[in-house]
């Protein structure tokens, strides 16, 4: 049983760093191990204009001095992005993608979009100036089963944007089921998904059995195991066009235990010691350099990090919490023992 493993430095291709004092906190985390991070531009109000983008990228760089990362920008698609806003984020050279969020998707998604036929404009500017389209895959309907959102958007939207858009590079985000794994699969090579390490490890028996787990709360939620035990084949199967993004978004402990508390995981302190922990129990660890730190590298038509990193197995525990002045947040997998470490 092999004790290290070095691997080419990863990327982050799915990152929610906040902004504020969180930010301070949260930036560093992701920027220790990974060479880059696509940024998600969900801030209030959103990230929607190049100006936005610059600026915030700024406020990162300032808390990333010293560290070998770049962070990669994404704009907000909103009814009202236009072809004008598509060049000028290509001109930019930062920003990467566009971000989709269906209206009310999730947290800070009431600007998105909620006509996906009156962007065809900009849908087809971006394939053209080779602008990724990253998509959160859920439809928002009241009358849809909360654990069927996503089978349905891939019904209703998913089918239609791949089919119509064929030159355009989509990204279907964290994906959380077997059917999002399968069409993927069966998609052309412009279409890529990313998968969390929450949806790797843990089904929604995580979240509900014994009690209702706040921590294991995200968008889209956790499905049952079935379908995370499709994803865990896919990764398995080291299918380039899978990749890592953990979508790691940070809330402060106390607007998760709350009586309407927030979605998502903050996995980023422990984030590629996490996928090395799943990767090796699901017998894959050889898939992880792939899956880390190729195949996103090689669907956004970059260059690999030019350094490593160094995995060792050692047990180690994630903390119960990470203070943040008077507040505090708790991490993904808090007070759990991780096999593998960072060699720092
Ligand atoms: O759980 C989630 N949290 N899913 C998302 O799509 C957004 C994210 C956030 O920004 O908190
Ligand atoms: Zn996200």
């Amino acid at each position: 049983m092999s004790q290290t493993l070095s691997i080419i430095r990863p990327d982050d291709w799915h990152i929610h760093f906040r902004d504020g004092d969180v930010l301070a906190e949260v930036a560093p985390a992701t920027a220790r191990h990974f060479g880059r991070a696509i940024v998600m531009p969900n801030l209030s109000p959103p990230v929607s204009k190049v100006e936005m983008a610059l600026a915030y990228r700024q406020r990162i760089m300032a808390h990333t001095q010293g560290y070998n990362f770049e962070p990669l920008m994404t704009l907000y698609l909103t009814d009202d992005t236009s072809v004008a806003d598509v060049d000028a984020a290509a001109a930019s050279g930062f920003i990467k993608a566009f971000k989709l969020y269906p209206a009310n998707a999730t947290t800070n998604s009431a600007h998105g979009v909620t006509d996906l036929d009156a962007l065809a404009p900009v849908f087809e500017r971006m394939a053209e100036l080779g602008l990724l389209l990253l998509v959160h895959g859920e439809v928002t309907h009241d009358e849809v089963d909360i654990f069927d959102r996503e089978k349905a958007f891939i019904d209703q939207h998913m089918q239609a944007l791949t089919q119509r858009y064929t030159q355009l590079k989509i990204v279907f985000e964290h994906i959380t089921t077997a059917d999002a794994a399968q069409f993927v699969l069966a998609a052309s090579d412009n279409v890529g998904a990313t998968i969390t390490p929450q949806h790797l490890m843990y089904n929604r028996n995580h979240l509900l059995v014994g009690g209702v787990r706040p921590h294991n709360f995200c968008l889209p939620i956790l499905k049952r195991q079935s379908h995370q035990q499709a994803l865990q084949e896919v990764v398995k199967s080291g299918h380039q066009r899978f990749f890592l993004g953990t979508d790691s978004a940070p809330h402060l402990r106390h607007l998760k235990e709350n009586s309407c508390g927030c979605a998502g995981c903050y996995s980023a302190p422990a984030a590629i010691e996490l996928y090395a922990h799943i990767f090796d129990e699901i017998g894959a660890i050889d898939k992880l350099q792939g899956f880390a730190s190729q195949h996103g590298a090689a669907f956004y038509g970059l260059p690999e990090n030019d350094s490593r990193i160094t995995l060792v197995r050692e047990a180690w525990k994630m903390p119960a919490s990470i203070a943040l002045g008077e507040h505090s947040i708790v991490p993904f997998f808090a007070e759990q023992t991780l096999n593998w470490k960072v060699q720092d």
